[in-house]
């Protein structure tokens, strides 16, 4: 999990710490995305994950960073919902990119990370690489931290 231990923290810390410090990114605190993860620490290892593989490919990591962590900025609890998986697809990104928009001043780029980060989970395709990323790295810390959820899971029932 991402925390201020990684290398490359304080520079991710200035392009997004005054989104961190939002109401609206710390109601994330309170909402579950994996067992044992919130919401708000999945959207900090995605921007984080997507910052260092954009600097790597000399690619716009700071629209990287901030869309990385508004990614996923919706409060609602899907699985306890009567939506499905496709629609919950579509409709959080919709939601999150609503709003990013209430919360800051986003770039092209910005937007089309947070509405096509769902990309091969619809009928949706980024128009720029850095949404790529993000959607990888969306989908690698997704697995992660199911993974993570499931070790806590067993360590609690031993
Ligand atoms: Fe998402
Ligand atoms: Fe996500």
């Amino acid at each position: 999990m991402v925390d201020s231990n990684n290398n490359y923290y304080d520079e991710f810390l200035d392009i997004v710490d005054d989104l961190i410090n939002t109401p609206e990114f710390g109601r994330l605190a309170k909402c579950r995305h994996h067992y044992g993860v919130t919401r708000m620490q999945h959207c900090l290892n995605v921007a984080y994950y997507s910052f260092v593989l954009c600097k790597r490919l000399h690619l716009d990591y700071r629209a990287a960073a901030r869309a990385g962590l508004l990614h996923d900025l919706f409060y609602y609890e899907w699985r306890s919902d009567e939506m499905g998986f496709f629609e919950h697809a579509s409709v959080h990104s919709r939601e999150a990119l609503s709003n990013a928009e209430k919360l800051t001043e986003l770039s092209d780029l910005e937007r089309d990370i947070i509405r096509n980060h769902m990309w091969l989970c619809g009928l949706i395709w980024p128009r720029r690489r850095e949404t790529y990323i993000v959607s990888v790295a969306d989908k690698v810390c997704a697995v992660w931290e199911a993974a993570h959820g499931m070790r806590l899971k067993a360590a609690k029932a031993t």
